[in-house]
């Protein structure tokens, strides 16, 4: 039987349990500010009640690209040095942390909105050196690996959608085509440097002409080919939840894409108690699982999760903490 709390492998790292804390933003540093002490206590609590791997908040390689006003660049004054003070602290419980590297708009030098379909061949090898430069940034700031994110509507994942992708160079056309310009970077960062290399995808796109369940599939692939150790799925509400009866679709293809790769695949999204995840862990192949509301909620929830064989997140799946982007909970 799997349990949430099963000391794993994940590629080349090893977790303390199968319990991934997501992608959270927490800071708003572009005025030269740096962490708070209740952000290194968050850390800490996080890192020390059981979790496996956590995934810092979303940088931006330029604070013009950034999603949410609310969410930080890579280059703020303090990065390394309060970055290094995170990692220690995650580090200090054998817990991985992985830099999360999200931009939404891209600036090419010519655009500051450029979009896929307008990227020079020199707008594309900016954006690869600039991700291979984080990456590198994260190393010197101690995290054990980039999660970059291609999934959402964030510019990679628009990239490599056929919706917004027409380009007729080696960039645009066919699948392996327009995830090349991730593929030629993870080839680069795996090549020079000792980092995981994690890629958020989307399942599928609802728009018509958007990439379909079955390429998202293909695209993984394809970032495995090019050296990717792990694929975070993007959320979608988990109401599956395993009830012996149907599986939800996005279950459905979890499983197949888990069937289709060998390297490791966090699926996550309203995962609020531990029998339900402990069922879904044990009726598919899903082997890690991601959390970040509970965590918005109750820091050191897992802990008690953990001593007790059972537990249920205080979270009410409000949502403010989200909409407001304050990464705050504001019942509890
Ligand atoms: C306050 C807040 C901040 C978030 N920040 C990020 C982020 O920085 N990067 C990211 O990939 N996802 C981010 N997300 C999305 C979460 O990683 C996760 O996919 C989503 O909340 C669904 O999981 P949950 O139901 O466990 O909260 C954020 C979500 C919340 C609620």
């Amino acid at each position: 039987m799997k349990d949430i709390f099963d000391e794993c492998q994940f590629g080349e790292l090893n977790l303390n349990s199968r319990i991934v804390r997501t992608g959270t933003w927490e800071t708003e540093t572009e005025e030269g500010g740096f962490l708070s002490p209740a952000i290194y206590d968050k850390y800490e609590k996080i890192a020390s009640s059981g979790t496996g791997l956590i995934v810092s908040e979303m940088f931006v390689l330029d604070h013009k690209d950034r999603f949410a006003p609310y969410s930080s660049s890579l280059n703020y004054l303090g990065f390394v040095k309060d970055y290094k003070m995170v990692t220690d602290i995650c580090h200090n419980y054998d817990v991985p942390i992985l830099g999360q590297l999200a931009f939404f708009y891209y600036d090419d030098g010519e655009n500051q909105k450029a979009e896929p379909n307008d990227l020079k061949i020199e707008g594309i090898r900016k954006l690869q050196a600039e991700v291979i430069m984080a990456a590198k940034k994260f190393s010197f700031a101690g995290f054990d690996g980039i999660q970059i994110d291609m999934g959402n509507n964030f510019y990679l994942a628009r990239f490599i959608n056929p919706y917004f992708n027409q380009r007729n160079d080696q960039y645009g056309g066919n699948t392996e085509n327009r995830v090349r310009i991730a593929s030629e970077i993870i080839k680069v960062i795996k090549k020079t440097m000792d980092m995981h290399v994690s890629i958020r995808i989307n399942p599928w796109d609802v728009r018509k002409g958007g990439m379909t369940a079955e390429e998202s599939i293909k695209v993984a692939k394809e970032l495995e080919k090019a050296g990717a150790d792990s694929i975070q799925l993007t959320a979608r509400t988990i109401s599956y939840l395993y009830d012996g009866r149907e599986k939800n679709p996005f279950l459905v293809y979890a499983d197949e894409l888990i069937d289709s790769l060998e390297i490791p695949v966090i699926l996550g999204g309203s995962l609020r108690d531990m029998k339900s995840m402990n069922d879904v862990l044990n009726h598919s192949n899903v082997e890690f699982m991601s959390m970040s509301k509970p965590f918005v909620a109750q820091a050191d929830f897992l802990a008690e999760w953990k001593a007790n064989g059972e537990g249920e997140s205080i979270c009410q799946s409000c949502n403010n903490c989200y909409s407001k982007k304050t990464s705050t909970c504001f019942k509890y």
